[in-house]
């Protein structure tokens, strides 16, 4: 006949043995280790229960419920000890040896590097950056800049106009500048000369996206004014450009041209990278590829902001950032600088 009274006693000392050994263990390992001795198929818990049934009722009920309560405190008490261990950081020391993460670095978009590089030719000719409004109004953008209501070549520039009220109707609509050229007579207008200024922009057109076309791009301007530059001083400082940017042996050109706001005006072309000029798909077959426009200041723009022709002479530029950028990088699609595509950017 086993002894009840017996049976708890050897309960209460597997009770106190389990404290103490819970107590030392210092891993998930030694937790399961304990957990297989006390509540093991080999366990004195499990040996009590198989003899349960060799006791009288009222004690059988009684050892039930003491062997009962007894494994699922042991249960949750190691549950609990185990999350406990988890939750602590890893032990292992730090190696510092190990390769650290870096975090990744942003970078300028090509288009602002290109902006960069080109103020940087120019600024240490004496030529100061200045900015102008994108909405502008129609005399600025047209009719201070030689180009009357009535003039054809109004057609060229395509202009987005914009539907808001015009705050100086004597002035015309209010519209997206079709290029940075306005901003040459906000200057004239507020300073005398002499005058070196250099104007980076957006500018807008109602052109349909392909690949060389987009409704909004980038322009760099330059003004230069005082008695006496002439068009060898033009063609000094672009030439300075050219050698800068596409490098100091590449071959230009100055193509006569036409546009409203210079006279005599020009187009400048270089040498065609692609083909040395002999000709390729790059440069329709031509060998040259045209950069930007340029010329002397006409006396109708110096007019219109209360210069006096006689007296003051100058040249003026405009040219496309983007198309720089893609003549300088070889690209042949513009649509890539406005579609936030991190492959692309990330090459720059
Ligand atoms: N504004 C012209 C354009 O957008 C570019 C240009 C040509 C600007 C000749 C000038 C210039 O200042 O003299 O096509």
């Amino acid at each position: 006949m086993i002894d009840l009274q017996q049976v708890r006693l050897s309960l209460s000392e597997l009770e106190q043995r389990f404290a103490r050994e819970l107590s030392e263990a210092k891993s998930p390992q030694d937790l399961e280790q304990l957990r297989i001795k006390c509540l093991g198929r080999k366990s004195l818990l499990a040996s009590s229960i198989k003899t349960l049934g060799a006791f009288r009722a009222e004690e059988r009920a009684i050892l039930g419920k003491t062997l009962n309560t007894l494994k699922a405190q042991i249960e949750s008490k190691l549950s609990e000890a185990k999350a406990k261990l988890l939750e602590q950081p890893a032990l292992a020391p730090v190696d510092v040896t190990l390769p650290g993460v870096s975090p990744p670095v942003g970078r300028l978009h090509p288009i602002t590097q290109t902006m960069a590089e080109i103020i940087a030719c120019f600024a240490p000719m004496g030529f100061e950056v200045v900015e102008g409004p994108e909405l502008e109004l129609e005399f600025y953008n047209f009719d201070a800049l030689n180009i009357p209501p009535d003039h054809p070549s109004r057609e060229t520039f395509d202009t987005v106009f914009v539907e808001a009220p015009s705050p100086e109707p004597r002035k015309g609509k209010l519209l997206l500048r079709s290029h940075t050229s306005p901003v040459q007579i906000r200057v004239m207008q507020a300073r005398k000369p002499p005058l070196r200024i250099l104007v980076p922009g957006k500018v807008f057109r109602p052109d349909p996206l392909d690949a060389s076309h987009s409704f909004m791009f980038h322009q760099v301007e330059g003004l230069m004014v005082d008695d006496r530059t002439n068009f060898a001083d033009l063609k000094g400082v672009l030439a300075t450009f050219v050698g800068q940017v596409f490098g100091p042996s590449t071959k230009m050109r100055f193509r006569p041209h036409f546009f409203p706001f210079t006279e005599p005006s020009a187009e400048v072309d270089i040498a065609c990278a692609g083909c040395r000029g002999r000709g390729c798909s790059t440069c329709g077959h031509k060998g040259w590829l045209e950069i930007l426009g340029c010329g002397m200041v006409h006396p109708n723009v110096f007019k219109a902001v209360g210069y006096d022709p006689t007296k003051v002479q100058g040249f003026a530029f405009g040219l496309g950032v983007e198309r720089i950028a893609m003549l300088k990088h070889g690209m042949i699609d513009i649509r890539l600088f406005f579609e936030n595509d991190l492959r692309f950017l990330e090459q720059f």
